[in-house]
Parts: C-alpha cells; sequence; structure tokens
C-alpha cells in the first residue's frame, strides 16, 4: 500500500471512551464496525459510519447490542485472515441468540475472499468491497429481507469525494484524509491491487474542503493518505497534470500555520525531491517520511517487482538528509521472500546499518493467493529459517530506535498534545514534528490541540520523555 505505516499489524477498535456517539437507547438501529490493519481502513470506516448514520444506524461500541455488526478487514498477511475469521464465527454464534442480527465483511478481505465467505463458509450476511460502500444501505436492506447481499465490484472513479467522514478514531486533534486509492504497483507479493483496485485521485477541491472543515472544528493535524501518496496526480481533460503530490501538500500546508501535515506512503521510485523541497520550505508539513525499501538486495527487489534497485533506495535516502536535515526516517522491511538466500539477508541487515531508520514494521513474507508470487514463485524459505532472519532484523532496528531516541536527549521539540498519556493521567502525551511520542508532565490549563516546547532528558525505546519549556 504501501503500508499506511502504524498501525498494520495491530487491530483497532473504533470505539474508545472518548468517542461521541449515543450510548442509550434511541430507538435507532444500532451498528457495531470493527477496523483491522491500516489508517486506510480506518478513513474507510469512518466514511461507512458516515453512510449508515444517513441511513438512521446508531453506533455502539457493545457487539451484543447491535442490530448490524461490520468488519472492515485487511487481507495483506495470512494472519490478518485468519484474525477476522476467528472473529466472524464469535459473531455469527450471536445469531443463536438473536437471529435477526446481521453480519458483514467489508474492505480487503471481502473482496479477497467474495462470494466464498457467504457461500462455502456461511459466516456472514453481506460482503461489501472497498469501493462499494455507496450501496451499502440497500445491501443492508436486502440482507435484512433475507437474502445475501453482495458488492465487491471496484471501480476506477470512486473517490467517495464528497461524502463527509464520521471521526471515529480520533481524539479531536488528527485526522486522516484520504487522497488517492488504489495501487497500479504490482508488487510480486502485495495482494492490495487485487483488493484495492487501480490507483485514482481525489479532486484537490474536495481535499482542501475536508481539511478546511477540519481545521474549522479544532482540528491541529491531518495525514493525506493514500497506498502511493506520491503518484497523486489530478488531471485535466487532456491528461494534462495539474495537482501534484508536492503541489496538493503545499497547498493543503497553506490552509493553516496551526496545520500540521503528514503523510502516509511514501514510494522510493517516485518519491521526488520537489515533494522533499516542500516539506523543507513548510514549518508544518512534519518531518517524517515512511519509505518502505522490503530487502536490500537487488535480485530480491526485483522478484518482489519494486522497480529499484538498492542504489537507487540509498541515493532516495541521501536525497531526504540533504533537503530535510532534521526528518525521520520509517521503513517496511518484509524478510524471507520467495528464494531470499542468507547472505542476500545479510545485505538487508547492511542497508539498515547504512540508512539507521528510526523506526521499521517489520515481516515474514506470508504468500498471498492470486498474486505474481503465488502463482509463479516458490514460497520456499523455511518457516524457521524466515523467524530467525526476523529475529535479526528486529533485533538490530530495536538498536537503532534506541539509539535514534538517545540522540534525542537534551533536545527541545514542538509538540502537538494529543491528550493524556497512557501510564499516567498527571502526564500529557503528544508528538514531535518526527512522529516521536513525547511525555511530559501536566500543566493546568493545557488542552488537546495545543503547541507546547518540551526539552528531553530521559527516553524508552517508544517514548521520549521530557519537561515544558517556556
Ligand atoms: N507478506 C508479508 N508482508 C507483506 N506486506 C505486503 N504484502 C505482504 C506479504 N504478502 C508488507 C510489506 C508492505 C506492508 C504493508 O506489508 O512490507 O509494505
Ligand atoms: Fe504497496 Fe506494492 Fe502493495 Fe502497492 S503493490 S500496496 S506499492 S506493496
Amino acid at each position: 500500500m504501501e503500508t499506511l505505516e502504524p498501525i498494520v499489524t495491530k487491530e483497532y477498535r473504533l470505539f474508545d471512551k472518548d468517542s461521541l456517539f449515543y450510548k442509550g437507547d434511541d430507538g435507532r438501529k444500532k451498528l457495531y464496525l470493527e477496523t483491522y490493519g491500516c489508517q486506510m481502513n480506518v478513513a474507510d470506516s469512518e466514511l461507512v459510519a458516515s453512510i449508515l448514520q444517513g441511513e438512521g444506524f446508531s453506533l455502539t461500541e457493545e457487539f451484543q447490542e447491535a442490530d448490524l455488526i461490520l468488519l472492515n478487514t485487511c487481507a495483506i498477511r495470512e494472519n490478518a485472515e485468519q484474525k477476522v475469521r476467528n472473529r466472524l464465527k464469535q459473531f455469527h454464534g450471536q445469531k443463536r441468540a438473536k437471529p435477526e442480527l446481521m453480519v458483514g465483511v467489508l474492505g480487503c478481505m471481502a473482496e479477497h475472499l467474495k462470494e466464498k465467505l457467504v457461500q462455502q463458509e456461511k459466516i456472514v450476511d453481506i460482503v461489501v468491497g472497498p469501493d462499494a460502500y455507496r450501496d451499502l444501505p440497500s445491501l443492508v436492506r436486502e440482507a435484512e429481507s433475507g437474502q445475501k447481499a453482495i458488492n465487491v465490484l471496484l471501480s476506477r472513479e470512486e473517490t467517495y469525494a464528497e461524502i463527509s467522514p464520521v471521526r471515529l478514531a480520533s481524539n479531536g486533534v488528527s485526522a486522516f484524509v484520504s487522497i488517492t486509492r488504489g495501487c497500479d504497483n504490482m508488487c510480486s507479493f502485495c495482494v492490495v491491487p487485487y483488493t484495492r483496485g487501480r490507483e485514482r485521485s481525489r479532486d484537490p477541491e474536495s481535499i482542501l474542503a475536508e481539511v478546511r472543515d477540519l481545521v474549522e472544528r479544532g482540528y491541529r493535524e491531518v495525514t493525506l493518505l493514500g497506498q502511493n501518496v506520491d503518484k497523486y496526480k489530478w488531471t485535466a481533460e487532456g491528461k494534462e497534470v495539474l495537482v501534484n503530490f508536492a503541489q496538493l501538500l503545499e497547498r493543503v500546508a497553506l490552509v493553516s500555520p496551526e496545520l500540521r501535515v503528514r503523510f502516509s506512503t511514501s514510494y522510493p521510485q517516485d518519491m521526488t525531491d520537489e515533494v522533499l523541497h516542500t516539506m523543507a520550505r513548510h514549518h508544518n508539513i512534519c518531518k517524517y517520511i515512511h519509505l518502505p525499501v522490503q530487502a536490500g538486495n537487488n535480485r530480491v527487489l526485483k522478484l518482489m517487482r519494486r522497480g529499484y534497485t538498492r542504489e537507487w533506495y540509498l541515493d532516495r535516502i541521501a536525497a531526504i538528509r540533504r533537503i530535510v536535515p532534521d526528518c525521520a526516517i520509517s521503513t517496511d522491511i518484509m524478510t524471507g521472500f520467495c528464494s531470499e538466500t542468507d547472505v542476500e539477508h545479510l545485505d538487508t541487515l547492511d542497508l539498515m546499518r547504512q540508512v539507521r531508520f528510526d523506526y521499521a514494521y517489520m515481516f515474514k513474507y506470508s504468500e498471498r493467493p492470486i498474486t505474481y508470487a503465488a502463482k509463479k514463485l516458490a514460497d520456499d524459505v523455511p518457516e524457521h529459517e524466515k523467524k530467525r532472519r526476523l529475529k535479526e532484523i528486529i533485533d538490530l532496528q530495536n538498536e537503532h530506535s534506541a539509539q535514534s531516541n538517545r540522540e534525542d536527549l537534551g533536545k527541545t521539540f514542538e509538540v502537538l498534545i494529543e491528550g493524556d498519556s497512557k501510564r499516567s493521567s498527571n502526564q500529557l502525551s503528544g508528538r514531535n514534528s518526527q512522529n516521536k511520542m513525547v511525555v511530559f508532565n501536566k500543566v493546568e490549563g493545557l488542552r488537546p490541540g495545543q503547541y507546547v516546547h518540551v526539552k528531553i532528558n530521559r527516553c524508552t525505546s517508544a517514548t521520549l520523555i521530557g519537561e515544558l519549556v517556556p
């Protein structure tokens, strides 16, 4: 996708104690919605909630009281699918007590497995792919009348441009704004082009309108989302590019100097110097890039059909360091891809040592049906070997992440307050521009959404700890 970075592997339940939604019995039908996978799925769930609210549903955080349970799902690795299957079986069991309950699957797994979920496994009533959410109201009605309801058509145009998302996952400070959908890269291991369809960009005016609306409602940070944001382009009829990603980024940054702008995910082959210069010019574009490398060996990169070499990737890293010197860099690494040798694995470790990523998301290769790799390449690296390589990669990254945090000791950062720290209600937390979590003691009068300056005097492997400076 590249991954919509931080929450790829994590289960993401949208409703937390702070969400604003009606809890009591207001006579409306109740929707329980659970989201797995990437940030794009979180953004999509916000569209789904908006569409179904328009149909008279209210949201609940208790699946036991729901009339409709929807799981927005991920298909990127096999274990993501397995997790959802188990959850679906649990929800399906609820139907014994409440036969009118409807259970639906949305998103990538719906697209990937299509009718199979309804016809063979018989665990769901509704199956809706990522481009068919507008059709949800009629699909729900079909399901209510006892039919199985499926729409997994992919679209070349759908961007849900004018639908205004209900901010479910939000702390009232940060929000996701999707700018492109789909992916045309066709990396050989990846199921995303099949589940999310062709790449398309959203009208810049609708993006800017959404961002302005967020600012007016007090939001202070937006993350522009796309599987490959660098491919964003808004074209005129004659195919002339009117707005590219760098230009969009600039226009979003100009909406308000009080608004931080982030984006995810960048793609090594497509990330231009123009984007980097735009970041350098605007204080409010966060100095953080997620640039998935996957592997450090050229033969493996070629088999992965990534379209760049190790040298190209390192050149992009050099460009970031040169043009945006204070930029943090994170990556995705996938180990044990088809026929990867131990020597080639060492090239990945070597590249990590050269770059010294501030953070990384690390995975074992998991074969996905219908991909080029599944059809043409043997998944022949033994499981124990994948595990061993992954452990070496994680151990090395942990050293680099800890070192990166130690290098911040003594520095002062501008931090956007997001809320209480996880550990203590006497502390506040927020992130710096480089996307690192910063924790500091609470002071009367400070609220989420405010900017403060914090001097770092301690760190753990995951957090910087500091004190407020005037
Ligand atoms: N197996 C393991 N990891 C994968 N990713 C994508 N496809 C697979 C797969 N088949 C990882 C890549 C990608 C991130 C979103 O997930 O590292 O960047
Ligand atoms: Fe990312 Fe490649 Fe998958 Fe597209 S095909 S989502 S670029 S890993």
